[in-house]
């Protein structure tokens, strides 16, 4: 049966799918892992839990009928997960726009496999330029010069274009915004800022921790004359500005000051096989049998019936008692 592209409760379509490879990673970010409740003692999902790169290529291709242009694979860190570039090479011919986030500690080791299995583009997350701030913000011991030189691993294997995303947490790392647009400039890599989100039930997250995008750009526009750009996409999550030399362009990601459901076109799947409409779902949908039946159940229906259903919009509806509600952590549906 053709399936006929899908729309949620709100009209909007299936068209990017978040695939986490792996819920572990080698840096313990505040925001997002913060190592007192991610430490030794944090119960992760045994491997054998995740899906098999099969099976994964089972749940894109389920997808395409639907609409699904867009692959991004997540994590945790999805180069911590053994052979990832196999994966790549099985999502690369599939017709969809195929990129990848990772820290970048592990990208000089692994960017020109993923290049030659197909991969096309990267987004590498990096918050600042200087070191003191960097081990604030990452919790690891890898180095800024480590992330710098895997992102000219990404560059000299042709990955383009390279993104740069950066989570601003006032107080602690906004003087950084300045220093990365200045070393990036006349580079082609799009660095991006994203406020920082009450995502997951771990980072403690405040309000006055927030750099609303609008202040940041007015700051920014003190040093750099930055004119907007027109989105690619109307589902794209960053404003782009672009300098006015034409030296490159930035992007601002405003998830809690200007929240952008109304064109959320994004699923995201764990690494063990739940399919999560939302990143602030208290809980997500397991495909799991459907997944592992090798007799093809009809996951393109399940899929269907499950966005259908969909009427996710937390950034909008953010509130006290929104902030009270059980979430789901990042690192385990993956950005
Ligand atoms: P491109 O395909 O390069 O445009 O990537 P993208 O901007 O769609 O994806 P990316 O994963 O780089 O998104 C950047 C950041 O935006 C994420 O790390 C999140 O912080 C935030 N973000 C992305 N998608 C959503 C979303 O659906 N809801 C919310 N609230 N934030 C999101
Ligand atoms: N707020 C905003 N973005 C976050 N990320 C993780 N946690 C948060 C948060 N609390 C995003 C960052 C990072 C990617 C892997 O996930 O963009 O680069
Ligand atoms: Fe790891 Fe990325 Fe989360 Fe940092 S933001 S802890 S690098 S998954
Ligand atoms: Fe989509 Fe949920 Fe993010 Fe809104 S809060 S943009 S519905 S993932």
């Amino acid at each position: 049966m053709v399936q006929e592209e899908v729309t949620d409760r709100l009209g909007r379509q299936l068209r990017d799918l978040r695939i986490s490879v792996t819920d572990r990673c080698n840096f313990r970010c505040p925001y997002c892992m913060p190592r007192e409740r991610f430490g030794e003692d944090h119960t992760f999902l045994p491997r054998r839990a995740f899906l098999s790169f099969e099976e994964i290529e089972k749940v894109v291709r389920a997808c395409l009928p639907l609409g699904l242009d867009k692959v991004r694979l997540t994590g945790g860190e999805p180069l911590l997960r053994p052979g990832l570039a196999e994966l790549v090479s099985r999502l690369s011919d599939l017709g969809v726009d195929l990129a990848l986030t990772t820290n970048g500690s592990l990208l000089r080791r692994h960017a020109d496999a993923l290049s030659s299995a197909g991969l096309k583009r990267v987004t590498i997350s990096l918050d600042a330029i200087d070191e003191e701030v960097h081990q604030k913000m990452s919790d690891s011991s890898v180095t800024v010069a480590e992330i710098l030189d895997g992102i000219d691993a990404a560059i000299e294997v042709g990955l383009s274009p390279i993104k740069v995303n950066c989570v601003i947490k006032r107080g602690v790392n906004e003087e950084q915004a300045a220093k990365l647009v200045r070393h990036f400039r006349g580079t082609g890599v799009i660095v991006r800022f994203i406020e920082f989100m009450d995502v997951g039930r771990t980072n403690g997250w405040t309000l006055s921790e927030v750099i609303p995008s609008a202040a940041l750009l007015n700051y920014l526009q003190t040093e750099f004359d930055l004119l907007p750009l027109e989105s690619e996409r109307s589902s794209d999550v960053a404003a782009r500005w672009g300098h006015s030399d034409d030296s490159g362009e930035i992007g601002l990601i405003s998830s809690v000051s200007e929240p952008f459901c109304g064109d959320c076109v994004r699923a995201r799947i764990s690494a063990d096989g739940r399919l999560f409409t939302c990143l602030f779902a208290s809980g997500g949908h397991d495909l799991r049998a459907l997944i592992h039946d090798a007799n093809g159940g009809d996951l393109t229906a399940a899929i269907a019936a499950i966005w259908q259903r969909r009427s996710d919009r937390y950034s909008e509806l953010r509130s006290e008692e929104t902030s009270a509600l059980p979430r789901i952590e990042m690192s385990y549906i993956g950005g």
